[in-house]
């Protein structure tokens, strides 16, 4: 679980750690480790393991380091939720904030997805917590093609970086794009797990799944069958 030291992270963390059997551990991450400590503490004594884990998504290599440091202590993960979100303060300047907030919460995103996606096991689930602000709806249809046909979470995130770049510069609103920085940034959330989606259907002969639909999460159903992806929230 990322971003799981405040509201629905830790809410998720805490359902999960009352539900799972106590040989199960819930890794409840953040980037702060006084609120990952004090997170522990609150959800000590529940079903689950829960054991506190300092990860800033941010960090391209410290994301891999934990996934590889699970894989070697479990062998796979059955339940990954992305769910931290770096927020934007009414008031704060776009121009000034979109480094971080891109940092986190999308190339975050495809770290997470990157280093965690093939760890998980036969009927687990990988989710990715975005937003009804991840539709295509919500942006300009001349900007539906930034986000549309990528092929790779490397396209995905030259995408977003693009868009980012155009808002530090101050000509997003030149360009049509939505003064708040959420859309953009939550349509490319969905766009990677689209993109590792239409991976994962062609790796694993996936079940076909309607065109117009968003995927929200992907879950893997194992057994050697063929996997199945849910739509969570219709993409256009
Ligand atoms: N709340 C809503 O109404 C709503 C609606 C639609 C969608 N969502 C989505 O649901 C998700 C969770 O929302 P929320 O309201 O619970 O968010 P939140 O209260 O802002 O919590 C976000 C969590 O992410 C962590 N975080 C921030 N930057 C991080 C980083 N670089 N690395 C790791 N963790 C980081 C925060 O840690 P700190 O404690 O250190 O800040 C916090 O634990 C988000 O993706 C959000 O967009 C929320």
């Amino acid at each position: 679980m990322t971003g799981a030291t405040r509201n629905l992270g830790f809410s998720l963390a805490q359902g999960l750690a009352r539900r799972l059997e106590p040989d199960d551990v819930v890794y409840l991450t953040g980037r702060d480790p006084g609120r990952v400590a004090e997170s522990v503490r609150l959800l000590s004594g529940h079903r689950a393991n829960v054991t506190g884990e300092v990860l800033d998504v941010s960090d391209r290599e410290a994301v891999e380091r934990f996934a590889n440091a699970l894989a070697d202590r479990h062998g796979g993960v059955d339940i990954v939720f992305s769910n931290h979100y770096a927020r934007v303060q009414p008031g704060e300047n776009a121009a000034e904030v979109i480094d971080g907030y891109v940092a986190a919460n999308n190339l975050g995103t495809t770290h997470v997805l990157r280093s965690f996606a093939p760890l998980i096991r036969d009927n687990g689930r990988l989710l990715v917590v975005a937003s009804r602000a991840g539709s295509l709806r919500a942006l300009a249809p001349a900007l539906h093609g930034r986000f549309e046909n990528l092929q790779t979470l490397d396209d995905v995130d030259r995408a977003v970086c693009a868009w980012r770049d155009v808002v530090r510069q101050g000509l997003a609103a030149g360009q049509a794009w939505p003064e708040w920085i959420n859309i953009p940034s939550k349509i490319g959330q969905v766009a990677a797990v689209r993109v590792l989606a239409a991976q994962r259907r062609a790796e694993d002969t996936l079940e076909e799944a309607p065109d117009s639909a968003l995927y929200g999460g992907l879950i893997h159903l194992g057994h050697g069958e063929p996997g199945r992806f849910r739509t969570l929230v219709p993409w256009r």
